[in-house]
Parts: C-alpha cells; structure tokens; sequence
C-alpha cells in the first residue's frame, strides 16, 4: 500500500493540479494513518481548491489525530456544524474538550444529540460529566438546570430532606410501574403519566426530580421551557419532538420539564397561535401516539400551575399534581442535617433551628448557610484558626435571611380560594389552615 501511495504521490509531481487525484491520495494515507503527509496532501488541495469542503473536514480530522486540537478547531470552525458527518462532530467535540472550551463541547453536544439521539460516546460522555455527575446537591453550579442537558445524576431519596409525601407518591406512581410493569399489567394498570409538581420556590421540585433519576440510576433530562421556546420559536415542535427522542433513545431516564406554566393556554400575546402547536406536540409526545413511552419518568415542576393548559392534566399526562410545600419542623431538622453533613460544625442544635425557621425553603437553608459560613471564614481568617459552625452561628444567619416561600402564598392564596376547580389546589388551604 505505501508503494502505491508513494507512485500516486510521484504522479502528482507531474500534473500537480489535479485535485481528485490528490484527494484520493490523502484518504489512502489517512487509511494508512499517515495523517501528517494526508494533512499535507490537503492543505495543498485547499489551495488550489479554496473552500473545498470534504478536504477541510478530512484536514481537521487529521489534525485530531496529530494531537493538534487548536488546528482541528479553527478549522471545523469554519464547516457547518450541521452539515458534518457523526463522525467529524464528535472529532469536533473532542478536540473542544482537550482544549478545555467544555461549554462550546456541551453545546455542541446538545445540537449533535438532537440531530442524532442514538449518538453515543463514552469519551465525549465521560468528559462532559454525562454518566459521571457526582452532584450531592450543595452544589449550585450542578443545580443549574441549563448547564447540562443529559446527565446521569447520583443524588438519591435519602439527600432530599423531608418530602416523605412527595417521595411516596412519586415512588407509587411512576417508579414501581417501571420496576413492575407485568404486576401494574395484571391489575390492569397502565403505566404512563407524569407528576406535576407545584409550589413556592426553592422547596425542592426540581432536587427531588433530579433524585428520582439517581434513586432508580436513570439518565437525567432537564428541559427550562421558557429558555426552550424562546430560543427554539419556530422549530419548537420538531425540537420537542427530538427531546422525547433524546429521551426515548437513553432509557430508563427521567424526563423533567421545568417551568410547564410557559405552556399555558391563557397567554395572550402574539407566540399565542405558535404556543397551540407546541402544546399539541407536547401532548402527543405524552400520549406516545407514535412512540414507547416506556421506561420513560416524566416530571413537571411549576411555581404557577393555574396557568398550565388544563389540557396536561387529563388521564395519562400529568394526571397526579403533587403541592411541595415549604418543609415542616421535622422536614427542616432533616434537610439542616443534610446540608451540614459535609460543613465544620461545632455544637449544633438543628431542631432548635428547626423551631425557629418557619418558612424557610431549603434553598433559604442554603443561603442562610453561606452567610453563616461567610462569617466563620472572616472569624478563622482573624484568629487563625478553624473556627466551626455552631448554633447561634445559623441563628444569627436566620435574621440575615428572611424566609422567601411567603410571598408565592399570597397569590396562590387566591386561586386556592376562588379557582379551586374540583379541589385542586386543597392542600395549599390545609397549609394555610384555611377551611373551606
Ligand atoms: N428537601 C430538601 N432537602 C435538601 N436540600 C433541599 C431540599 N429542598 C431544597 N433543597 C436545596 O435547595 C436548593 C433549591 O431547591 P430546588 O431548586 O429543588 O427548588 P425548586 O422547588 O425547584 O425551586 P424553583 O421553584 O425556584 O425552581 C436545592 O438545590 C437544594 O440544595
Ligand atoms: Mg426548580
């Protein structure tokens, strides 16, 4: 084969020009993996024949393979990402890895798995953390909803403080069935549905949504609505469409959609009409008309569940609407306990700061937490010594902070008590010790 390679070669030196010739050299040598004389071969090519697409995408490739990844960058760069084969996308990935531009890598991803859902590579996943997350939940940048599309979280039950109810029903509704479909079959059960979870900010929804996937070692996808339909208006369906897909093709996996309320029926502005579609997309993919649903959670979480499209609430879609509310006293011993598991604490008295944090969310915890933390640090900063957490630290923090779960009460307040249609919103009154 190099003889040949080398006649080919000899040829060329008399008819210089002619570009197919030259090609077909290149690929024999990459064949031959003699990528330094092919990335040659082409660039000469590229002179000649400026823009010629094939011989740039063969060109990046042989600098990923001689470890040139600002090469293989600049000049994949300059190819439409859509337009290129699996192959050189995930070459194209890669390369963004190495040289440490993991957020162009991750949204590189995104694009070639809505393209190609069955893509898979353990590298590019290994890398971006897809199947390696190692999130134990006090960890803000992993809660980020919008950092990562695919993931395969390890946060399970146990990590979410209280949530007993939540945790029952979830485990009842959607986790058995896919652990037991012959039994859920037998008694005539069908599988299928998701779980709407509603309440005031910070209580935990999208935690104990994330948990779900990693109690039952499932793949994680979080989709923000708001940030989807706007960036995708136009294509929204068909993107839709590629996410159920993405999901289909990476079972079992959790499919949660955040802030469902972008989907509402009463918006009255001009993407009104554009809205329609996407909602009767979405319904469809719930429904699985053309697909297996199977092995597939899906879980929703709003902070306005008025304004979902009533549509979402029939049988088989989200037909269980579950009311996180800020923890209880007990609840609130149990998530103090879970965020200061890995913190220095001292003396510590979490039920007495349980007693007197009414309202607080965890995610008030958390931020109660940092600021005690905050001055412990500048004290140990001081006297030059650790100096831990201790009670009155968190309870001198809870003046600092004030609980943030409040505030949604007083407009759910008011739907609880005049658009409660067949008592859909009666637990948010039993929180209120409202009686109807
Ligand atoms: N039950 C809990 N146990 C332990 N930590 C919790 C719990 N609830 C909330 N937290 C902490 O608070 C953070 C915020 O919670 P989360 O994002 O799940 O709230 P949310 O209900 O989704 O709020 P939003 O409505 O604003 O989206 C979590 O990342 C976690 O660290
Ligand atoms: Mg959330």
């Amino acid at each position: 084969m190099k003889e040949m390679i080398q006649n080919l070669v000899d040829a060329l030196n008399l008819s210089p020009d002619n570009v197919p010739l030259r090609l077909q050299v290149a690929n024999l040598m990459m064949n031959e993996k003699m990528y330094a004389e092919a990335a040659d071969q082409l660039s000469e090519v590229l002179k000649r024949s400026y823009g010629h697409t094939s011989a740039q995408q063969q060109l990046a490739e042989c600098f990923y393979h001689l470890g040139k990844y600002s090469a293989a960058i600049i000049t994949y760069e300059q190819l439409d990402f859509e337009q290129l084969p699996v192959q050189s996308a995930a070459f194209f990935i890669r390369s963004l890895i190495k040289e440490h531009s993991i957020e162009q890598a991750i949204e590189l991803y995104r694009h070639l798995l809505m393209q190609h859902p069955q893509f898979s590579d353990e590298e590019i996943d290994r890398e971006l953390r897809l199947g390696s997350s190692t999130d134990t939940g006090d960890d803000d940048f992993m809660m980020d909803d919008s950092s990562f599309f695919l993931e395969k979280p390890t946060t399970k039950f146990s990590d979410v403080g209280g949530m007993k109810n939540v945790k029952n029903e979830i485990s009842l509704k959607i986790i058995q069935p896919l652990k037991n479909p012959d039994l859920y079959k037998a008694f005539g059960k069908k599988a299928g549905g998701g779980i709407l979870l509603y309440g005031p900010p910070g209580c935990g929804k999208t935690f104990i949504a994330k948990a779900t996937a990693g109690e039952i070692d499932a793949k994680f996808i979080s989709i923000g609505l708001h940030d989807i339909l706007d960036m995708w208006i136009g294509n929204s369906e068909k993107n839709l469409h590629q996410v159920f897909e993405v999901a289909r093709a990476n079972k079992p996996c959790v499919l949660f959609f955040d802030e469902v309320d972008a989907l509402g029926s009463s918006r009255s502005d001009l993407k009104q009409s554009a809205m329609r579609h996407v909602i009767n997309q979405f319904l469809a993919e719930l429904d699985g008309v053309d697909a297996d649903n199977e092995g597939i959670l899906i879980l929703a979480a709003t902070n306005a569940p008025w304004s979902v499209d009533g549509a979402f609430r029939r049988p088989g879609r989200f037909d269980r609407i579950i009311f996180v509310a800020p923890p209880d006293e007990e609840a609130r011993v149990d998530i103090l306990q879970q965020l200061l598991k890995d913190k220095p604490v001292g003396e510590m008295d979490v039920k007495k700061i349980a007693a007197q944090s009414e309202g607080y969310s965890g995610a008030d915890f958390n931020a109660v937490i940092d600021i005690a933390i905050e001055d412990k640090l500048t004290q140990s900063i001081e006297t030059g010594e650790l100096q831990p957490l201790t009670t009155k630290d968190i309870l001198r923090a809870l003046k600092v902070h004030k609980p943030t779960t409040q505030e949604w009460f007083s407009s759910a307040r008011n739907y609880a008590l005049y658009a409660n249609e067949s008592g859909l919103y009666d637990d948010i009154l039993k929180y209120l010790k409202i009686k109807r």
